[in-house]
């Protein structure tokens, strides 16, 4: 080789290595932004003065939902009064930073304040407690939260396809316990005249696949749709537990869902892992979720309708798996709990960049 090809050899590689180490790195919500995606996480105020958290949110994210501090326990503390000061904590970063708020949730069996859980109200009451509930704090957030969780989990797990006793529905319900799916209807009203623009969603655990649950709610809301109820959306939870998402069955349900007209947002996807006295999952677990977390993207993105993924967190660090699995399961997020970025971080951004087909 001359000495003038080795220089221009030399040149050529220095080019390439140089393109290839300065090409700016995409986050996740610049890697949305062709298809529109929104991409969410569930967010805790508490956290949001922590440098590494706030950045990591504001750099990856374009979407948020506060995990626990919509719910009554902590915005109906009182019979009379309501506390919007986290909820508003949420919001205002979510301006500053550009994002989309969702709002979680308004009817729910869980994390309601003792004065309405033991406040043996009457039917007619509780009507009356719900109402102003749902008015006052959808009308606090109109114009601001996009998108609602009306009513959260109102089907049964242990007998599929059932309504769940609540004390919404039966115990002693609002009126309207004899009547299926109306109270829930009821409620789907009353957040519309609340905010008319705001999206309404119903938001359901383990109805992600195909199955007897997913079914029952697949009759509702078609009927809902047909009789004019105000409903937009169907959010499906998505934590996923022992290492398997049933992909086929997943995209099948997203297909009939979004062809009655509704929207399908993934609200609450995590995948959690088994992990060791320190918390820590096994490296080809991590591949593992990275590829779940790959395929539930595509799944998603394979359906107009399908509009968000929101992931239940961010960082390892804060997770609602650890609590809820006794500290035998964990690791369920995007990030280490050092905010270092994890195999799933990297499949998620990689399917969400590919864009819908
Ligand atoms: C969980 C939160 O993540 C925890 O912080 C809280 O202690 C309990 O609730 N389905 C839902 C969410 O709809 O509201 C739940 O969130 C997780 C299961």
């Amino acid at each position: 080789m001359k000495w003038t090809t080795h220089i221009f050899v030399l040149m050529a590689s220095a080019l390439c290595l140089g393109s290839a180490t300065s090409l700016p790195e995409q986050s996740l919500r610049e890697a949305s932004q062709a298809s529109g995606l929104l991409i969410g996480t569930a967010v805790r105020p508490a956290h949001l003065s922590e440098t590494e958290y706030a950045s990591t949110l504001a750099r990856e994210f374009n979407m948020v939902e506060p995990e626990d501090v919509l719910k009554w326990e902590t915005i109906h503390p009182e019979r009379q009064a309501f506390d919007f000061s986290q909820g508003d904590q949420v919001m205002d970063f979510a301006t500053r930073h550009n994002m989309k708020v969702r709002g979680h949730t308004l009817v729910w069996h869980q994390q309601n304040p003792k004065w309405l859980t033991e406040g043996k109200y009457t039917s007619t009451e509780l009507a009356q407690i719900l109402e102003q509930h749902i008015k006052t704090v959808v009308g606090h957030y109109r114009g601001k939260i996009f998108a609602w969780d009306v009513v959260n989990e109102a089907f049964d797990e242990l007998h599929p396809g059932e309504l769940r006793s609540t004390i919404w529905r039966d115990q002693p319900g609002i009126g309207l316990a004899t009547n299926g799916t109306s109270y829930i209807e009821r409620c789907f009203r009353w957040a519309h005249e609340a905010d008319p623009q705001a999206l309404l969603f119903y938001n359901e655990a383990e109805a992600e696949a195909v199955n007897p649950k997913s079914d029952a709610i697949y009759a509702m809301v078609r009927d809902f749709r047909q009789r004019g109820v105000p409903i937009d959306g169907v959010g499906f939870q998505m934590h996923v537990a022992h290492q398997h998402a049933d992909v086929a069955s997943i995209s099948a349900n997203i297909k009939r869902f979004t062809a009655l007209g509704v929207q399908v947002q993934i609200t609450e996807l995590d995948v959690a892992l088994p992990v060791n006295a320190q918390g820590n999952a096994r490296p080809e677990d991590l591949q593992l979720q990275a590829d779940i977390y790959r395929q539930i993207a595509s799944v998603c993105l394979a359906y107009p309708g399908c509009t968000a993924i929101q992931t239940w967190g961010f960082t390892d660090k804060y997770s609602w798996i650890g609590s809820h699995s006794k500290q035998t399961q964990g690791a369920a997020l995007l990030f280490d709990r050092n905010y270092q970025p994890k195999p799933a971080y990297d499949a998620l951004r990689n399917a969400v960049a590919a864009g819908r087909p």
